[in-house]
């Protein structure tokens, strides 16, 4: 199948500055086949019109748990420490497989109507995340969350083995599977040595949360002598290519630490805003030469998963907390969500920018709108305007999985009813509380 996105201002994200092509988007396949102007043999089977829109690489959501939609707007407003042990991991002990397809399956849809293509994903069930994951069409890296409070949970690191058996490469390799240890605060020093010879042995990534909050951190160095990053540093974890989320409260030695180690930070603004957590320190960060990419993380606390919210975060509170507004440009939180990203999950070879050979995950963005015109910039237009709800056509490894504003092979309402069920059945809540 060969396909033309026709006409379209494409901004490609392969250059240190921006680059805008004006013209045409051959899809050959899964893979991109030309960028601006066709070969004069390439006949297409499907033309997409690109006219009046911003063409460019689907948004890459580094850092997230999609299941975690069921808890949305269920715990809002509570310390961190309290939203974690007291109101989500209770109900997350009522989770069987379908309630984790049905809260996966919101997500891709939320995830898809905001122009996400890629997405990396922590949690339990996920059987039932990877099944979703290759219904939706998107790509994705997922991983068993690992938490260790006693040999009973032995068996989770044998789930994670098995599951990297059973996943890795299906969906035409749009599913890929790493090890993922949830933090080191529920993985002590022994399961977590377990855990980097598990990624030895299935040569994957590991993808973990970081010195998220101040408590992580005070009580690390008051149980290990040092910060979670050293610690983790300490026990072999970065002898991995390592993507870590947060990373809020990294000290100027940390950030040494992650540089020393190549690990990418995954920067999730709007959680770490809502759960009181603070600002990462994104531009030191950057300018240690750190690979920073974004993420939603999960729907308890954000309460969304939209990408364009947290580009324009990462840019504004970068700007507010230095007081410098000349950093993090509209490009760099552009970067982040689009190449960067795919550099820390380990997929810039195949997606992440726009050129000939590279996966087709590419989404259009309508700029008839009234907060693009009158069209000075596309890239403040993306960063400081942009709604999720301009995304208009979305492809993901050549396949139009929205195609202007509808989802062809989704029942959307049906994934909200089912959504809804399972929602009441893990938390009681039958009804819409005030
Ligand atoms: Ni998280």
């Amino acid at each position: 199948m060969k396909t033309l996105v026709k006409n379209g201002t494409i901004l490609t994200m392969e250059t240190d500055t921006p680059e805008l092509v004006q013209g045409d988007l051959g899809i050959d396949g899964d893979a991109i086949a030309f960028v601006g102007k066709g070969p004069s043999g390439f006949s297409a089977d499907r033309e997409i019109d690109a006219a009046g829109s911003i063409v460019m690489p689907g948004l890459i959501n580094a850092h997230t748990h999609i299941a975690m939609s069921l808890m949305r707007h269920y715990a809002d407003d509570l310390p961190f420490w309290t939203w974690l042990f007291d109101r989500i991991l209770p109900v997350e002990e009522n989770l069987t497989d379908a309630h984790v397809f049905n809260g996966s399956m919101l997500s891709l849809v939320e995830m898809i109507r905001s122009g996400v293509t890629s997405f990396a994903d922590m949690y339990s069930n996920m059987d039932a995340v990877a099944e979703a994951s290759l219904q939706a069409g998107l790509r994705a890296r997922l991983t068993r969350g690992l938490m260790f409070n006693g040999p009973e949970d032995l068996f989770k690191l044998d789930e994670g083995r098995r599951f990297h058996g059973d996943w890795n490469g299906k969906g035409d390799g749009r599913i890929q599977v790493d090890v993922g240890p949830h933090a080191i605060y529920t993985c002590p020093p022994e399961y977590l040595e377990k855990v980097v010879q598990l990624a030895e042995e299935l040569d994957c990534r590991i993808h973990i949360h970081l010195s998220e909050s101040r408590k992580e951190v005070a009580d690390s160095i008051e149980a290990y002598g040092k910060t979670p990053i050293a610690h983790a540093a300490d026990h072999r974890l970065f002898s991995r290519k390592t993507y870590a989320a947060h990373c809020v409260h990294a000290t100027d030695a940390d950030i040494q630490i992650l540089k020393d180690h190549d690990v990418a930070v995954i920067n999730n603004p709007a959680s770490n805003l809502k759960l009181g957590n603070g600002f990462a320190p994104v531009v030191k960060l950057l300018e240690a030469g750190v690979t920073v990419g974004l993420g939603t993380d999960g729907s308890a606390s954000n309460n969304n998963l939209n990408m364009f919210e947290e580009v324009n975060l990462a840019a504004l509170i970068n700007k507010g907390s230095t007081e410098d507004p000349t950093v993090v440009s509209a490009y760099t939180a552009l970067q982040m969500a689009t190449i960067n990203g795919a550099r820390a999950l380990g997929i810039d070879g195949i997606t992440g920018s726009l050129r000939a050979g590279k996966k087709a995950d590419l989404i259009l963005v309508d700029t008839e709108v009234p907060h693009f015109y009158p069209r000075h910039s596309v890239t403040a237009g993306l960063v400081y305007a942009a709604q999720s709800s301009d995304v208009k056509t979305v492809i993901c490894n050549g396949e139009p999985v929205m195609q202007d504003r509808v989802i062809p092979h989704l029942d959307e309402a049906e994934v909200y009813r089912k959504a809804r069920e399972s929602a009441a059945a893990i938390t009681g809540n039958a009804h819409f509380m005030p």
